[in-house]
C-alpha cells in the first residue's frame, strides 16, 4: 500500500534517472502543489532546478514577500519577478471575466518566457500537476490550464516547447499534502487555501484598478486573520473576500457615505467541484465586519455569501 516515504524515494530515483544533469525551470505559485513538486525536484537535482515566482500584483497582501522568503529559507534556487505593473496595465479597463483571465494568462506567459530565457541550457519545464488536473479540464492549481487553453492554437512560447516533468501527476491532493509533510514543508504552505491563478482580479468584479486591489487586499487580510484567530481557517476549504462593483449609502458620524461593498465567501468542499457555504459563527462574522468597515477606507458595508455550488460557483467571476 501507498506510503509517502516510498513515493518520495522512488520518485527521487526516477527523477534523477530521467533528468541526469539536465536543468529544469518551474513556476512556483505559493500553493501546495507547485511547492511540493519543487521540493521533490530540488531533492533530486539540487541547483539544477530553477524556480520562478511571479508577483502579478494580484496576490494576497504581503504574500509575495512572505512566500519568497519562505522558499529561500527552504533552500530553493528561486528568482522572484516583480511584474505588478505589467499585469495591472494590461488589465486596465477590462470588465469581462474571460478577457481578464486571458490577459493575465498572456502576460504570465510573456513574463515567464522572458525569465526562462535568462536561464541558459534549460531543457525541462517542471509542473505541479496532480491527478485531478489530469482528469479534469479545470485546474485549481495555477496558470497551467490557462496557458494550455490560450496556446492550443498558434505558436507556443519557447518554454512551452520544453519537455515536461510532473512528479505529482499520479497523486490526489491529500497525498500531495502527506508527501509535503514528509518532505518537511511548513504547515503554513501545506495548509494554505486554494487560490486561483488569476488571483484577486477575479474577486474584483468588473474592471481592476490598483486602488481596488489595495482595498481588497486589506479587507481580505483582515478576514483571513480573523478566521485564523478564531481557529477556523483550517476548517474552511477556501475563503476570500470579494470587491463588489456596488456602492451603497452609509453614515459615519454626521456624514453620509456612499462607498463600496465587500462580500465574504467561505466554503466547505472536497475538490472544489461542489461546495457548501460555511456556517461561520455570527460573533466571528460580526468581528470581521466591524474590523473591515472600521479599518478599510472605501468600504461601508460587508455581506456574507450564503450560496452553494451548484448552482453558484465558488468564485464570483
Ligand atoms: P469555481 O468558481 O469554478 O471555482 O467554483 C472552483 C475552484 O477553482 C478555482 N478557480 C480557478 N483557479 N484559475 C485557477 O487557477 C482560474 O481561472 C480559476 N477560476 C476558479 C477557485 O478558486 C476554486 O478553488
Amino acid at each position: 500500500d501507498w506510503t509517502s516515504a516510498a513515493f518520495i524515494e522512488t520518485t527521487i530515483a526516477e527523477l534523477q534517472e530521467t533528468l541526469g544533469n539536465d536543468k529544469v525551470v518551474l513556476g512556483l505559485s505559493g500553493g501546495v502543489d507547485s511547492s511540493v513538486a519543487a521540493v521533490l525536484l530540488h531533492k533530486a537535482i539540487g541547483t539544477n532546478l530553477h524556480c520562478i515566482f511571479v508577483d502579478n500584483g494580484l496576490l494576497r497582501k504581503d504574500e509575495y514577500e512572505q512566500v519568497l522568503e519562505q522558499y529561500k529559507h527552504m533552500g530553493l534556487n528561486i528568482k522572484g519577478i516583480d511584474a505588478k505593473d505589467r499585469f495591472l496595465s494590461q488589465l486596465a479597463g477590462l470588465k469581462d471575466p474571460e478577457l481578464k483571465r486571458k490577459a493575465i494568462g498572456r502576460v504570465f506567459i510573456e513574463v515567464f518566457d522572458d525569465a526562462a530565457h535568462e536561464l541558459t541550457g534549460v531543457n525541462w519545464l517542471g509542473q505541479g500537476t496532480i491527478y485531478p488536473d489530469v482528469i479534469e479540464s479545470i485546474s485549481v492549481n495555477g496558470p497551467s490550464a490557462t496557458i494550455k487553453s490560450h496556446h492550443n492554437v498558434g505558436g507556443l512560447p519557447d518554454f512551452m516547447k520544453l519537455k515536461v516533468v510532473e512528479p505529482l501527476k499520479t497523486l490526489f491532493k491529500d497525498e500531495v499534502r502527506r508527501v509535503g509533510k514528509a518532505l518537511g514543508i511548513d504547515d503554513v504552505i501545506l495548509g494554505r487555501h486554494p487560490f486561483p491563478g488569476p488571483g484577486l482580479a477575479i474577486r474584483i468584479l468588473g474592471d481592476v484598478t490598483p486602488e481596488k486591489v489595495e482595498i481588497l487586499q486589506h479587507a481580505d487580510a483582515i478576514y483571513i486573520h480573523e478566521l485564523k484567530a478564531a481557529g477556523l481557517y483550517d476548517k474552511v476549504w477556501q475563503a476570500g473576500a470579494i470587491f463588489l462593483p456596488v456602492q451603497s449609502v452609509g453614515v459615519m458620524g454626521d456624514e453620509r457615505t456612499y462607498e463600496n461593498v465587500i462580500c465574504l465567501r467561505a466554503v466547505e468542499s472536497v475538490d472544489g467541484m461542489t461546495a457548501d457555504w460555511c456556517h461561520l459563527p455570527y460573533d466571528v462574522l460580526a468581528k470581521i465586519s466591524n474590523e473591515i468597515i472600521n479599518k478599510v477606507k472605501g468600504i461601508n458595508r460587508v455581506v456574507y455569501d450564503i450560496s452553494s455550488k451548484p448552482p453558484a460557483t465558488i468564485e464570483w467571476e
